[in-house]
């Protein structure tokens, strides 16, 4: 098992668009690290549609993590992000959120948005934590292994500016 300090991993980490190549092994990623997860068409099809999709690595060729971007007018829709799983819980899904937001304001973006299952709380508390807040719900929205699970609808706005201190000597 490495040693390597979490701050270590995230230093190397880099990112690069998604290519089909990488498709086979993120399908491996995707499947061991959650209960539902995208088949191979639903990456092929996301990546024939222009979406952004990125990669996270720490060594050449070996993905850590990846996410899907999907450009609406102004707003960023968060379609994935995933972790592979013995890596999780070391910064990673915070280290690749801090980069969506980041990428989100320099480009501009007013908002990014997604949905959550309402039983992945591991994913919500990460949301939470970067800053996302509830939208609202929306009911049956994914397949579950019985019936349909709801979806909750988070959404991160931009345009609303942190109450600095340099405000606050203002008033
Ligand atoms: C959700 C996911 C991306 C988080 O990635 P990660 O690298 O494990 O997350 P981090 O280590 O950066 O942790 C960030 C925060 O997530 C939450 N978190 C991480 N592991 C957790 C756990 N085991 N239980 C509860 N919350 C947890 C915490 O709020 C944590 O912040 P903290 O360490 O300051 O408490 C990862 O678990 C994953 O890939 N899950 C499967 C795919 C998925 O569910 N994607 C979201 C679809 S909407």
């Amino acid at each position: 098992m490495s040693t390597e300090s979490n701050t270590d991993l995230l230093k190397t980490m880099t990112c690069r668009p998604m290519l089909e190549r990488d498709l086979a092994e993120v399908v491996i990623i995707e499947k061991a690290a959650t209960e539902f997860p995208w088949s191979l068409k639903n990456f092929q099809d996301c990546l024939k549609a222009g979406y952004q999709a990125l990669v996270f690595s720490r060594e050449i060729d070996e993905i850590i993590g990846f996410t899907i971007l999907q450009k609406v007018v102004d707003e960023l829709h968060l379609l994935n992000v995933c972790v592979r799983q013995e890596l999780q819980g070391r910064g990673i899904g915070d280290f690749i959120l801090s980069f969506i937001i980041d990428y989100a304001k320099d480009s501009s973006f007013s908002l990014i948005v997604l949905e959550v299952r309402v039983s992945n709380s591991r994913a919500q508390k990460l949301y939470s934590k970067v800053g996302f807040n509830e939208i609202s719900l929306r009911k049956d929205y994914y397949p579950a292994l019985i019936g349909y699970e709801d979806a909750i609808l988070m959404g991160l706005d931009l345009l609303v500016l942190p109450f600095t201190d340099d405000m606050n000597n203002k008033l």
